[in-house]
Formats: structure tokens, sequence, C-alpha cells
């Protein structure tokens, strides 16, 4: 049953019948492919692993469909599913038919060979037919005929209106997968019923990103630590020096509004009190610790240890923490330490329900080897941006009611 934050009561893939069926199961394998087209990160794919095997378990048979990339409504090879496939293949220890095209009479014979051997087939990218990104009916329509019902487990798409995400849903029935629950319970709960203490942590490059989930949050939260560049506005704002690092002058207003604001809804924004600065953005370049202003020529690129100290006292009495967004420039190692800090931080929390939201935030974790003592990462980056700003996920909606 699918109901934390969502209109209605959604069926799951549990409601069903599975027994000789065809389950077309929509999953998020936009993965990225290094230069020998070898899947860098699979931690999508293995997210979708207990609704195949589930559905495995119970006797159907599986075509999966995915997009990879944004090929622009025709075929671009080196944005084949092939690779991820390949990693399905490996991950399910079993043969995964890798389908030519994801409609036609062509893939209609390919999946007539599924049998008790090979039980799972993947579609060919989604986006190569332009049907998809238009969410047109009658490429729905194709689609829906590859199987004889349909179960969302792509969480990480599930805020695109597209054909295999919402058209497709008028023509089978339809379902939750268990990933697309999970990442709704704990997202869901977060907003609806968190625990208190309940504290944000946003970081990452700019305010605009992540002004709807401030905004959303704002009614919620009884704190939100604020790192990354992002914070560097909201210090100009406050009179701050900021030396030369980067900040929207454009989103000045902005940010002193949610100042504003905060402080009307009584919730305590602490921003970095110290930084790591350098004068040049190089792993190699000397850098300093500098706090609360910053001098001419030096711009921050993480924050300080005083405010690391600070961040992680503030979490360390609090019962739900969503992050969304690195503390600062996590992809060099000498300016990860601030996200690096607070991710363990978050790990030694007992009692506590730590979300974290999609993207950088969820690669920056796994890095630090800390994602399995959080309790939820999610598998979306926009998809889990668009569901903390409180917003309707079409592939969620378009779901059957129970
Ligand atoms: C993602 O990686 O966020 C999803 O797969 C959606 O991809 P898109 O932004 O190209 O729609």
């Amino acid at each position: 049953m699918l109901k934390e934050a969502v209109r209605g009561v959604k069926k799951t893939i549990r409601d069903f019948d599975l027994k000789g069926k065809r389950v077309l199961i929509r999953v998020d394998f936009n993965v990225p492919l290094d230069k020998n087209f070898n899947v860098t990160d699979d931690n999508r794919i293995r997210a979708s692993l207990p609704t195949i095997e589930y559905a495995l378990k119970h006797g159907a048979k599986i075509i999966l469909m995915s997009h990879l990339g944004r090929p622009d409504g025709k075929p671009v090879s080196s944005m084949s599913l092939g690779p991820a496939g390949k990693r399905l293949s490996e991950l399910l220890h079993r043969e995964v038919m890798q389908c030519s095209d994801c409609v036609g009479p062509g893939v209609k014979e390919e999946l007539s060979a599924l049998n008790g051997k090979t039980d799972v087939a993947l579609l060919e990218n989604l986006r190569f037919n332009p049907g998809e990104e238009k969410n047109d009916a009658g490429f729905a329509k194709a689609l829906s005929c590859n199987g004889d019902l349909y179960i969302n487990d792509a969480f990480g798409s599930s805020h695109r209106a597209h054909a295999s995400i919402e058209g497709i849903t008028k023509y089978l029935p339809s379902g939750a997968g268990f990933l697309l629950e999970k990442e709704i319970k704990y997202l869901g709960r977060a907003l609806q019923n968190p625990k208190k203490p309940f504290v944000a942590i946003l970081g990452g490059a700019k305010v605009s990103d992540k002004l709807g989930v401030v905004e959303n949050l704002i009614s919620k939260v009884d704190k939100i630590l604020i790192g990354g560049a992002m914070a560097y506005t909201f210090l100009k704002v406050q009179g701050v020096e900021i030396g030369g690092s980067k900040f929207e002058k454009d989103k000045t207003d902005l940010a002193k509004t949610i100042l504003e604001k905060a402080g009307r809804n009584k919730v305590e924004i602490l921003l970095p009190i110290d930084h790591v600065v350098v004068q040049k953005v190089d792993e190699n370049a000397p850098s300093k610790i500098e706090g609360p202003s910053i001098s001419t020529g030096w711009f921050g690129v993480d924050i300080g240890p005083k405010t690391i100290e600070l961040f992680c006292k503030t979490i360390s009495t609090t019962k739900t923490v969503v992050w969304n967004g690195p503390m600062g420039i996590f992809e060099m190692k000498p300016f990860a330490k601030g996200s690096y800090e607070v991710a363990l931080g978050l790990s030694k929390l007992k009692g506590c329900t730590t979300v974290i939201g999609g993207g950088d935030t969820a690669s920056c974790v796994i890095g630090f080897g800390l994602a399995d003592k959080m309790s939820h990462i999610s598998t979306g980056g926009g998809a889990s941006l668009e569901y903390l700003e409180g917003k309707i996920l079409p592939g969620v909606e378009a779901l059957e009611d129970k």
C-alpha cells in the first residue's frame, strides 16, 4: 500500500497476481557510463532488484523499460541500454534479453521468446522514440502492448509526465514497485509526519535550486543548516564579507525573504561561521581557514572546523534529518571534509531518521562508504527535489488507487 503524501492510496506490486503475467516494469537505469561503456555507478540498477526478484519469484515474465540520457527522440548508439542490461544480468545471475527497440512487431517477436530460461527482457532506450517525452498516447498504447500489467519503480523519473511513466497507466492495470514505495515512504514521512526535532541540511551551488525546498520545509522544520556555495548568498545579505566567493547577485532579495520567513516561523537558519578558503579551485592550491569573513581574493570551497562542530552538535539531538546538497566541493578531496564530517555525524545518530536527497548528496555519502548507515538514500535527483518542494509527482499520481 502506497499512501505517504500521495493523493489516494495507490496499489503496489503486492496487490496483483503475477503468475504467468507479463509484467512491464518502468525502472530508472539512467546510469553513468565510462568511455568504454561500463556502468560506473550501479546503485539505481541495484535498487530495482527487490521488485524484479519479487516478480520472478511469483512466476512473472519481466519486461523492463528505461531511458538513458537525453537522445532527443532518435537512436544514439552511445546511449543504448546495453551496458545497463549487462550489469543487471551480472547482478541477477541470469540472462537478460536485450531488445532491439521498445515498441513494434520486431519487439513483439523478440518478447515472444521469453520462456522459463530467459524471463527478463530489457527494452531499448525509451527516449530513442519521440513519443516518450511528448507523452504521446499512441506510443504509450504501443508500449502497453508489451505487458499485462504495469509497475512503476522509476522514482528518479516520476517527476516526468512521459509516456512510460504517465500515459501508459491509461492502458494497463498499474501499481508501484518496492523502490518507489520506499522512496515515498521515507520522503513522505519526513514531510508529513516527522519526528521532532526536524532539521534540514541544505547545500550545493545555487540558492535558486533549493528555493522551492526551503519554502516548503520552512513550515515543517525546526532548524535549517546551510552550507555549500549557496551559503555565501545568505552571508552576503547579512553583510558578511565573502571575498571572491560565488554568490547569486540576482537572488539576494530571495535570500532576504527566506531569512525573514524563517524568522516569522521561528525556524533557526544556521550559516557557516568559518570556511576553507583558496585563491584558485585546484586540489593542490594552498588553503587556509577563515571566518566568518573571507578576505579579498580568497573564496570558500568548504565549511570550516568550527562550522563542522556547530552543524554536528546541532544534528546530534535531532529525530529527523533531510540532507540535500553537499557542504563544499566534495569531488576534490581537500574540500570534502565538511561533507564527510556531516555524513559521519549523521551516520552515528541513534533513533533518528536520516533521509539523503539524491544526486550529488547521494554520490557523496555513497563515496564516503556511509550509505548503509543512513535510513534512506534517494535514487532521484530532480524527483526528490520536486517531492521535497511539495509537488505531486505525475508518475505516482497516475497509478491506480487501491
Ligand atoms: C535523473 O537522472 O534525474 C532521471 O533519470 C531523470 O532524467 P532527466 O532529467 O533526463 O529526465
